[in-house]
């Protein structure tokens, strides 16, 4: 698009250059005409400086035209550019399928669930007692998640899991807790989405928590609960991918431009 604008912005430089020079010619050969006139009073053939002026706008057709041959064999040989982007999105797309193998892998979609209950195991069973999510996701009533999650797994099968708290400088806060769910306003569903689905809603700052693609990054390679899930205490298994592994598919994707499956 932006070389066919240049393309008609030099074609029409070209025209007024033609129009100013054969002006030029032509007041220059008026001037001749009016001088050999004094001179040798013998009227200069007017036919000459036509003649010049119609071989300038021809001559200046075969540069346009030229000009033109030249913009369509590139635009044909400028193919490449358009198959990298192609690749890029292949890149981008295969990058999020492999990292959609992690986020719904049961260590974060037992705590991305698609009701209002965390979920427990490998086969994403409610959690016992009916613990709810609350408004904030941090429990209702007595079953409030800190109560018996701590800021560190406690040590033995079947005990409690923990994650220590971030603070603004980005550091862990080892004396206060984590655990809990994303709020009942943004639950941020990964249970159950397809491939596509969830990676449109994790680009979607009003279901992600108001997250750019740079706070997304920093989110899955920093946050305390996410990090839990390599060390997920005693009897648990950890995701497909390594953690290092993971964030790396979750920047190629972003910066691949972030495109999603179909
Ligand atoms: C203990 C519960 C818990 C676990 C376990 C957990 N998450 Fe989350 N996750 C949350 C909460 C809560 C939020 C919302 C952020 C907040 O409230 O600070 C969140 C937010 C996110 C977000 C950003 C928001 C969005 O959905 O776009 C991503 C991405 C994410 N989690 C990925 C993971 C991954 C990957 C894992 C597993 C490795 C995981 N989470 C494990 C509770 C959890
Ligand atoms: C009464 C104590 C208690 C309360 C309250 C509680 N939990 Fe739990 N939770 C546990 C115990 C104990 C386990 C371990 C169960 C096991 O491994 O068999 C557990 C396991 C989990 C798991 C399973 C992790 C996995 O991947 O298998 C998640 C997720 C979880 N709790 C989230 C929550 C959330 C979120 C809240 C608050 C909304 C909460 N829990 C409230 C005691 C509690």
């Amino acid at each position: 698009m932006k070389s066919y604008a240049v393309l008609a912005f030099r074609c029409a430089l070209e025209f007024v250059g033609v129009q100013y020079f054969s002006n030029k010619a032509a007041r220059l050969g008026r001037a001749n005409d009016n001088q050999s006139e004094r001179l040798t009073g013998i009227r200069t053939n007017r036919v000459t400086i036509h003649r010049f002026r119609w071989g300038l706008l021809f001559a200046s057709c075969c540069v346009m035209s030229a000009y033109l041959c030249a913009q369509l064999i590139s635009a044909h040989t400028a193919q490449p550019t358009k198959t990298s982007t192609e690749i890029n999105e292949a890149k981008a797309i295969a990058a999020f399928n492999a990292a959609y193998s992690v986020l719904t892998y049961p260590r974060c979609l037992n705590c991305h669930p698609a009701g209002n209950a965390p979920l427990q195991g490998d086969d994403s069973h409610p959690h016992f007692d009916r613990v709810q999510r609350g408004e904030d996701g941090n429990g209702v009533y007595a079953l409030k998640c800190n109560n018996c999650h701590q800021a560190q797994n406690r040590s033995g099968l079947n005990m409690p899991p923990g994650a220590p708290n971030l603070l603004a400088n980005g550091s862990l806060d080892y004396t206060t807790p984590r655990w809990h769910l994303p709020s009942a306003q943004t639950p941020m569903i990964f249970q159950g989405r397809t491939p596509a689905q969830l990676c449109l809603q994790l680009k979607d700052p009003k279901q992600n928590g108001g997250l750019t693609a740079e706070q997304l990054i920093h989110h899955v390679s920093a946050d305390s609960l996410v990090l839990w899930g390599w060390n997920p205490g005693e009897g648990r298994s950890t995701p497909p991918l390594t953690h290092d592994e993971f964030v790396s598919k979750v920047r190629d994707w972003l910066e691949n431009g972030g495109s999603c499956p179909k």
